[in-house]
């Protein structure tokens, strides 16, 4: 008989992964950031029009703090100086070498096939919490 009070589930990353709370919802606006300490590592929370992102306070280049760098919009060209930016606040932009991350995926503009750590992090009632 199956037991219906053991939930776990491996399909599911909350089963597989601590959760843990790292701030109220309204601490973080949106457009704002907070960087925090969970279990030794800095993991930058950014609000993005009201949805949580957690990318890891560390880039892949070189190990800046790259949760504390300038958050921008993608700025594409289709010619010489015809420049459109758009995804107004998506792009974060390392304070070291000035590589740019997609907050919403953690990847590098530059080769996506580098990328940032990224956590699950999701609002709870009126908590924000992420799985490490
Ligand atoms: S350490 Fe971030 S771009 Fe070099």
């Amino acid at each position: 008989m199956e037991n219906l009070l053991s939930s776990a589930n491996p399909a599911d990353p909350s089963t597989a992964s601590s959760r843990r709370m790292v701030a109220l919802a309204a601490e973080i606006n949106p457009g704002e950031r907070r960087v925090v300490q969970v279990d030794g590592r800095e993991i930058g929370i950014f609000n993005l029009e009201g949805t949580f992102y957690a990318l890891l306070n560390y880039c892949p280049h070189r190990g800046g703090p790259l949760c504390h760098g300038r958050v921008r919009p993608l700025v594409t060209a289709q010619s010489i100086g015809d420049l459109t930016h758009e995804r107004e606040g998506e792009i974060l932009k390392c304070p070291w070498h000035q590589w740019e991350f997609d907050i919403k995926t953690g990847r590098a503009l530059y080769d996506p096939r580098l990328r940032v750590k990224a956590y699950r992090v999701a609002q709870e009632g009126d908590e924000v919490v992420i799985y490490v």
